[in-house]
């Protein structure tokens, strides 16, 4: 048997899955400012209808225009690879696969989403877009999405990441879109950051900041913001991914698998891998579903369940979500894209209802991972991604001394290939493992402590 499923290109999926529709409780509504909920209107300045239609929906299909999946067919369906030699060398009765999203034009899952986003805002007579990136995989595939569709960006990269990745803006530059770090002293939410932290690393919160503060400034209104991750259609979008697996492993010959693994930033490749499943679990089926995050950063595992902003200035609705607080400084861990304060609301949900079962690992746990899995199945996988290698392998040796054959299913969310320093420090002894104490924890949530409670 092959090692790997590809599946003909009718079989991408037609629709999008939509967990909202499923959840035994519904997700709670978005706030505004003055603790009643958005309406349409209000979130009309950064987004545009058509995206703003899809992030209220609670229809659990949603169809997906021709338009996006004529672009999505440039690389989908993804393969989905059985990982015999990682198996071998870890002496696992367990069977792993991955489903692999690195075969994207810009490296990741992320263009699942950035190519309907820039599609729908194209359909809307957007001109340009605004958007920020932490480890620039996002900003990355929105400048592809945008050079597709024909659309104008503007990127507002965390600083660190743009310190430490230089060639992904290289990438943006030439897919057309400009890259700046972030903070910057191109909007007042940045202009007010330096000022108090001149020699800040930046934070996805400020970059949301100051990318929705250069769209909803234009005065022609005909830029608008398009977000990566953690909002419903983006989750939405990314659900071409479990859908693709389910077809996969059945053509592998196998069914329900016991567990599920994603790495968690904003929570969209996981959503995207794991929600197609989710839906078997609510309907009974048993399966670990497990979203895992960084030690340095564990909005799910230590976070508190609680209404928080999705930027660090407000410039968002407040959503009911995992969060670390707005205010939250992640360390520079080389998974730049894994240090957002907040988790996706629908993968917070349904953690808060008993679904998923999040984990934290270690970043030296990590990239040892990531070196046994590209001494094995050959691929070097992003930081981000080396959290879900690390949680598989946890995975597959506790089936081992259970003496179980599970089926272990994880998301290979992007490759590493423009990460190299990460791996180089690692090598270099200059990594070392980060636990984010808990007062710090407690200073950071100190900044959501006026906000609506949870009821
Ligand atoms: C390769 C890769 N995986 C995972 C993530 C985390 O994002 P999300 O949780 O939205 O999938 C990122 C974010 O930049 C990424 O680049």
């Amino acid at each position: 048997m092959s090692p790997r499923v590809i599946l003909d290109p009718e079989e991408m999926p037609k629709q999008w899955y939509n967990l909202a529709a499923d959840l035994p409780k519904p997700p709670k509504p978005y706030l505004g400012p003055d603790g009643n909920p958005v309406t349409p209107e209000m979130m009309a300045p950064i987004f545009p209808m058509n995206l703003i239609e899809q992030e209220m929906c609670t229809d659990r299909w949603v169809d997906i225009p021709d338009g996006i999946r004529e672009v999505l067919a440039k690389w989908r369906p993804s393969p989905l690879h059985r990982a015999k030699s990682l198996e071998k060398a870890l002496g696992t009765p367990a069977r792993i696969y991955y489903k692999n999203e690195s075969v994207s034009p810009a490296g990741s899952h992320k263009p699942n989403s950035a190519i309907a986003q820039a599609w729908y805002n194209k359909q809307a007579g957007t001109k340009r877009m605004t958007t920020e990136t932490g480890a620039g995989q996002w900003g990355s595939a929105l400048a592809f999405a945008c050079s597709q569709v024909g659309l104008d960006l503007k990127v507002y990269m965390v600083r660190v990441s743009f310190e430490q990745k230089p060639y992904r803006k290289v990438m943006m530059e030439t897919w057309g879109a400009e890259c700046i770090p972030s903070p910057s002293d191109t909007t007042e939410a940045g202009r007010r950051v330096l000022a108090e932290m001149p020699d800040t690393p930046g934070s996805l919160g400020i970059a949301i900041s100051e990318a929705v503060e250069a769209a909803v400034s234009d005065p022609s209104g005909e830029t608008k913001y398009g977000l990566g991750s953690v909002l419903n259609h983006v989750l939405l979008h990314q659900t071409v991914i479990g859908q693709e697996a389910k077809a996969q492993l059945a053509k592998f010959g196998e069914k329900t698998p016991d567990v599920v693994i994603g790495c968690a930033g904003g929570g969209s490749n996981f959503a995207g891998l794991a929600f197609p499943f989710c839906a078997d679990k609510i309907a009974g089926s048993e399966m670990d579903i497990i979203p895992v995050e960084p030690f340095s950063c564990p909005s799910i595992t230590r976070g508190a369940y609680a209404y928080d902003i999705g930027d660090k200035s407000g410039m968002t609705p407040l959503m009911v979500m995992h969060t670390l607080g707005h205010d939250f400084i992640p360390s520079p861990i080389h998974a730049g894209g894994l240090r957002y304060h907040g988790m996706a609301p629908l993968v917070s949900a349904a953690v808060d209802q008993g679904l998923m079962s999040p984990r934290a690992v270690h970043q030296m746990e990590c990239f040892e991972a990531a070196v046994q899995f590209a001494r094995t199945e050959g691929l070097i996988v992003a930081p981000e991604t080396s959290h879900a290698v690390a949680a598989a392998i946890q995975e597959a040796n506790k089936a081992t001394e259970e003496g179980k054959e599970k089926v272990i299913l994880f998301n290979l969310s992007g490759h590493g290939l423009m990460d190299l320093k990460g791996y180089q420090a690692f090598f270099a002894g200059e990594l070392s493992d980060y636990e984010l104490p808990q007062e710090e924890i407690e200073g950071f949530l100190a900044g959501i402590k006026g906000f609506p409670k949870v009821v």
